[in-house]
Parts: C-alpha cells; structure tokens; sequence
C-alpha cells in the first residue's frame, strides 16, 4: 500500500491542481447563481485559487507566501454569498474533480474539505 503524507500528493500534487482550476472556472463562469460575481478576466482569479488550493491541501505554502494569511471568509466578504452559492461553487467543483484522474472516493474526500470553508464563507441570507 502507497502511503502519502497529504491530500496533495495523494491527488498527484501540482500538475492536478493545475488540472482542477483549469476545469473549474469555465463551470464557475458558466453558473447563472455564479458567473456574475467573478471577473470577465479570470487567469488572476486561477492563479491564486491554484496557490490557495495547493497549500489548503496539505501542500506548499504558496499562497500566503504572496499574499500573507488567507483570511479567506474575510476576502469573501464583498461579494453577497448565499447557501444556494455555496452549493453551486461546490457543485462546479464535485464536476471539475470528476474529469480529472482523481479516484472517486478522494475526490469525495476533497469535496468534504473544502465543504467546511465554503458553507462558512456564506454571509448572505437566501434570496
Ligand atoms: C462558497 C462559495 C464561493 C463563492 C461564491 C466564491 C466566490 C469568490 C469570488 C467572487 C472571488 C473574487 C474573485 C475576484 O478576484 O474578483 C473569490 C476569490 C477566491 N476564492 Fe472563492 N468563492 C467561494 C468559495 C470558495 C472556497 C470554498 C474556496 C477555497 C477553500 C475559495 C477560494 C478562493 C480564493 C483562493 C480566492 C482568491 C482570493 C484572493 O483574492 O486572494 N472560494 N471567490
């Protein structure tokens, strides 16, 4: 049996978050509940969920080795997001990890992580 020290390895490390962001936004961008709160030029908005997700996962710390502390729940806070919001981010990820080399049952356990922080990033009632 293989044994990995982090969800990150065990994904397959860099080349597969790279593989996941790269799936993600073209869904985020496409979701009604979603696209409008995203920016038309979404490579900046890639490449800091590519630096968060690597270093959220168990891998190196890039993001807040440019960016300092996440502070995610607070740099979401400009942007009204609902529980059905929450549900359509992890929706458009639970896809993205479907059509990556990712073995079901660990993309399930990724999803399960990043649950947490996205139901605590909601800060607006249902519409
Ligand atoms: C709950 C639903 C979520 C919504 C609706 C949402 C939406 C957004 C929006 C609108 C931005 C700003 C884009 C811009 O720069 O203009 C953003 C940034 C970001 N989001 Fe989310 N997000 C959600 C959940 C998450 C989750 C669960 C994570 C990771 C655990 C995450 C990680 C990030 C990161 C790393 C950034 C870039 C932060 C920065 O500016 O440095 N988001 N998100």
């Amino acid at each position: 049996m293989t044994s990995y020290s982090s969800l990150y390895e065990a994904i397959g490390g860099s080349a597969v978050i790279r593989d996941i962001v790269t799936r993600f936004y073209p869904k985020v961008q496409a979701h009604p509940l979603l696209a409008p709160l995203f920016p038309k030029d979404i490579d900046p908005v890639m490449e800091k969920q590519y630096l968060f997700l690597s270093q959220f996962l168990g891998g190196p710390s890039l993001y807040s080795d440019e960016y300092g502390h996440p502070m995610m729940r607070a740099r979401h806070l400009p942007f009204p997001i609902t529980p059905e919001r929450a549900q359509a981010w992890l929706s458009c990820m639970a896809a993205a990890l479907a059509e990556t080399s990712i073995p079901e049952p660990l993309q399930e356990v990724v999803i399960e992580r990043l649950s947490g922080p996205a139901n605590h990033f909601v800060n607006t009632d249902p519409s």
